[in-house]
C-alpha cells in the first residue's frame, strides 16, 4: 500500500523542467514518466499547473534542543521546516550542552529519531580543546565539523591559532565555518558603545558586525584550507568583498565551497529601519550592492548552496536593546517562498534554486539517495504553486517562537505539499503526519 501517483506535474530536476508523473512506492521514487496512470497505485495527487521539486536539504539550522527549548526544539522546528518544503536538515552544535563530543551527538540523534518530521544530521562543534573528538567522529553519520571562527550565539569561539591549524589539517570530513573576526567586532562594539551607550540603533549592526570582520575571517579560513587541503564549506556569506576568495569551478571538483542564506538574499540595510532586531543576525544583513552580488554569485557558480541558518529567538528576547537582543531569525517555514520571489523577479531560475537547495547539498555532503528526483531515490519532494499568493502572518507560524521576519509580506508562491520518505507530511496548510524523519547517510 501507500503507492502514491503524482500526475501532470511540471518537474524541476537536474537543470530541466518537464511535464510528467512520478510514482512512489515504499518510500522511494519507483518511476518517472509521461503517463504512469496504468501502473498500480493507491492515491493520486493531481499536480496540474504546479512545480514538483526535490525537497530542500537545509545544511544550516539551529533547532535549539537540548537546552533552549523555549525557543524551539527538533520536533517543533522540523515541523515548521516541512511546511516550508525542507525535507532534510543539518543542525548546528550551539545548543546546551554544546554538541562537542560523541555522546552529545548521539543524544541529539536519539531525540531526532523520535521527533523529527524531516531527515536529519548533526554537526560536531569544534572547540579549542576537542581535537580528539573531531578526529574520531563517524563520517557516515556526522554531516560536518562546525567551527565558529567568530563568536556568535553561544560560547563556541575557536580562536586559538594552533587549534585552528590542527582542525584544518586533521578533520576527517567537511569543515563548515562561521567567519566573522571577533577582535574587529569587539573594537567596533566599543566604538559604538562609547557613542550611544547600551542603546545602539539596530541599523548599526552591519557597522559592528562589519564587512571587514567578514573578509578578515573568511580570508583566514580560505588560507588555512588551501595550505592544509581541507574540505572547507564557508557558511552564510554576506559581502561582495568575500566573493573574490571563491571561484566558479564546477562544485564537484571544488575543495572550498560556499553557502548563502535566504534572508541575506532578501533583505538589505534599508530594512533595519522597519524591521529592527527582527532581522538582526550574524553575519549581518548588508547593502543592496552586496545582495545583488550574492545573487550574481549564485548565477555564476561562486556560491554553491542556499540554506536558511534558521535561528529562532522569542519575540520578547528580540524586543531588548541592541546588545541584549539575540541574533538570528526563524526561517525554515518561509525560506522557499522567499527564494521563489527571485524567480518571479527574474533574478534566479527555478532550476538554479533546485540546484542550490537540493542537488548541491546532496552532492557536497555525499548524501545517499536524496536531493534529486531519480528512480530509486527516497521520495523527498515539494510541490509548489508559483501563482498562488499568500501573505505571511504570525498566526500561521509553526515555529515555536511564533513570529516571522517576513510578517506582512505577500509572497507570490505557496508550498502546496511536502513529502518525506514517500509520506505526505504537509498538505493544504496543515502538517498531516507524525514525525518520521530518518538519519541522513553519508557515502564517504
Ligand atoms: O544570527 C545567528 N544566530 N548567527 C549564528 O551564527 C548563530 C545563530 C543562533 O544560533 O542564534
Amino acid at each position: 500500500m501507500n503507492r502514491i501517483l503524482i500526475t501532470n506535474a511540471e518537474i524541476v530536476n537536474e537543470q530541466n523542467i518537464f511535464s510528467g508523473d512520478v510514482l512512489i512506492r515504499r518510500g522511494r521514487i519507483h518511476a518517472i514518466g509521461g503517463d504512469l496512470g496504468s501502473q498500480p497505485h493507491d492515491q493520486v495527487i493531481d499536480a496540474a499547473g504546479k512545480r514538483l521539486m526535490p525537497g530542500l536539504i537545509d545544511d544550516q539550522v539551529h533547532f535549539r534542543e537540548p537546552g533552549y527549548t523555549h525557543k524551539g526544539d527538533i520536533g517543533s522546528e522540523s515541523r515548521a521546516a516541512v511546511a516550508g518544503g525542507i525535507t532534510s536538515f543539518m543542525e548546528m552544535p550551539n545548543t546546551q550542552p554544546t554538541t562537542t563530543d560523541h555522546d552529545a551527538l548521539a543524544a541529539k540523534r536519539a531525540i531526532a529519531a523520535r521527533t523529527a518530521y524531516a531527515n536529519y544530521a548533526f554537526y560536531l562543534g569544534a572547540t579549542n580543546t576537542n581535537i580528539d573528538a573531531v578526529k574520531s567522529l563517524d563520517p557516515q553519520i556526522t554531516c560536518g565539523v562546525k567551527v565558529f571562527m567568530g563568536a556568535s550565539t553561544g560560547d563556541m569561539l575557536v580562536d586559538d591559532p594552533r587549534t585552528l591549524e590542527k582542525i584544518f589539517a586533521e578533520a576527517p570530513i567537511l569543515v563548515a565555518t562561521h567567519c566573522e573576526d571577533t577582535p574587529t567586532i569587539l573594537a567596533n562594539e566599543a566604538r559604538f558603545r562609547a557613542q550611544y551607550g547600551d542603546d545602539v540603533p539596530m541599523w548599526h549592526h552591519p557597522d559592528i558586525r562589519s564587512r571587514e570582520a567578514c573578509l578578515t575571517s573568511s580570508s583566514l579560513a580560505v588560507e588555512l584550507a588551501k595550505r592544509h587541503g581541507t574540505r572547507l564549506h564557508v557558511l552564510h556569506l554576506t559581502t561582495a568583498d568575500e566573493m573574490a576568495l571563491f571561484n566558479s569551478d564546477p562544485p564537484d571538483g571544488k575543495k572550498i565551497t560556499t553557502e548563502v542564506c535566504a534572508h541575506h538574499l532578501f533583505f538589505n540595510t534599508s530594512d533595519y529601519e522597519t524591521h529592527g532586531a527582527r532581522i538582526k543576525c550574524n553575519p549581518a544583513i548588508k547593502t543592496e550592492a552586496d545582495r545583488q552580488t550574492l545573487l550574481k554569485a549564485i548565477r555564476d557558480g561562486r556560491i554553491d548552496v542556499i540554506a536558511t541558518d534558521h535561528a529562532p529567538h522569542t519575540w520578547t528576547e528580540k524586543q531588548r536593546p541592541y546588545f541584549e537582543a539575540p541574533s538570528g531569525l526563524p526561517l525554515v517555514q518561509d525560506a522557499l517562498p522567499s527564494l521563489l520571489e527571485h524567480v518571479h523577479r527574474g533574478d534566479l531560475s527555478l532550476p538554479q534554486i533546485v540546484e542550490k537547495t537540493s542537488h548541491a547539498p546532496a552532492r557536497l555532503f555525499n548524501i545517499r539517495d536524496r536531493g534529486y528526483i531519480r528512480e530509486g531515490y527516497w521520495a523527498d519532494l515539494v510541490l509548489v504553486d508559483l501563482d498562488r499568493t499568500h501573505v505571511v502572518e504570525n498566526k500561521n507560524v509553526i515555529c515555536r517562537c511564533g513570529w516571522s521576519p517576513f510578517e506582512g509580506y505577500s509572497f507570490r508562491s505557496t508550498v502546496e505539499m511536502t513529502m518525506v520518505n514517500g509520506r505526505i507530511v504537509y498538505q493544504n496548510g496543515q502538517v498531516v503526519d507524525s514525525p518520521q524523519g530518518l538519519p541522513l547517510e553519508f557515502e564517504r
